[in-house]
């Protein structure tokens, strides 16, 4: 396995793999890295010859500062996790200034609403933040194929929005969701929580499947009313959103149309830890 921290080896390692003929996926993360994650790169190494795995905090991503802070970091305990899975995988974890040449600010993009809501409400400037890094590691890379999971279902539109905004050639791969026993989305947050809270927050996946259970059954309003209500009688977490959306415009659901994909969409606080989750409602 090798591990690059600047843009001119792996751009001149993967130029010597492209002159071969190998395909080349990417898959884009924080680190902490957790069996989601291995599951995207499982997915790559199927599909691809090579598959470069970048691991950087984006600070432009992060709208409160103690967020970026706390965000968790095991940078070995990462490199001996991937090198156990295959040596097929290349390592990218730039620092900030060699990502972002030494200007670490946002570009401004216009995603057409998908920003507007949700994530995008209750955390300013996030996804101009995603939208420049990953734009930066697609243009690094070049990739045949890059991964991302369906936890951020809002950040997966939004990613095919940019690449389809700036013509990028590359594939971008929605990979579904990965759970812990109990049905907590796995995330890199979750280590951050106490063991009882830990399970204790299985009760984000239950409720959504109730709500799928009711879809369709009983109206939208009625529907996030009795969230809102399991969530008030819920001592250890707090609901910061619940919406039925459209899937692929993000838009609030009216009047439910047989030829749509909905989605509910879930964010959760357990001590003081941001959650979130979504699932297929038809
Ligand atoms: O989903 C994530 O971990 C991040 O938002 C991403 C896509 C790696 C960009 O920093």
């Amino acid at each position: 396995m090798r591990v690059f921290d600047q843009k001119k080896g792996l751009i001149s390692f993967l130029s010597v793999c492209r002159a071969e003929n190998q395909t080349i996926g990417l898959v884009p993360t924080m680190g902490a890295l957790h069996q989601g994650h291995l599951s995207l790169v499982k997915t790559a190494l199927g599909q691809n010859d090579v598959v470069v795995v970048s691991i950087f905090v984006n600070p432009t991503q992060f709208d409160k500062k103690d967020d970026l802070e706390k965000y968790p970091r095991n940078m070995d305990a990462d490199i001996s996790l991937l090198n156990e899975v295959s040596e097929n995988i290349v390592v990218f974890t730039p620092t900030e200034s060699e990502i972002y040449d030494g200007k670490i600010v946002s570009e401004s993009y216009e995603f057409g609403g998908l920003d507007k809501v949700m994530e995008g409400k209750f955390r300013e400037g996030h996804f101009d933040g995603v939208g420049t890094i990953v734009e930066l590691l697609l243009r690094t890379v070049s990739p045949d194929r890059a991964y991302f999971g369906e936890k951020d279902f809002q950040q997966l539109q939004i990613i095919k929005k940019m690449a389809q905004m700036k013509n990028l050639p590359y594939e971008i791969i929605p990979c579904s969701i990965e759970r812990e026993s109990h049905g907590l989305a796995m995330s890199s947050r979750n280590e951050r929580l106490s063991e009882k809270v830990r399970n204790e927050a299985s009760f984000i996946y239950k409720t959504l499947l109730t709500a799928k259970s009711k879809f369709g059954i009983e109206s939208t309003i009625y529907i996030s009313e009795w969230v809102k209500s399991q969530f008030e009688k819920n001592e250890q977490l707090e609901l910061e959103y619940f919406e039925i959306m459209e899937e692929e415009t993000l838009t609030p659901i009216s009047k439910r149309q047989q030829n749509k994909k909905y989605r509910a969409f879930i964010a959760v606080y357990a001590e003081g830890v941001r959650l979130i989750d979504n699932l297929r409602l038809n």
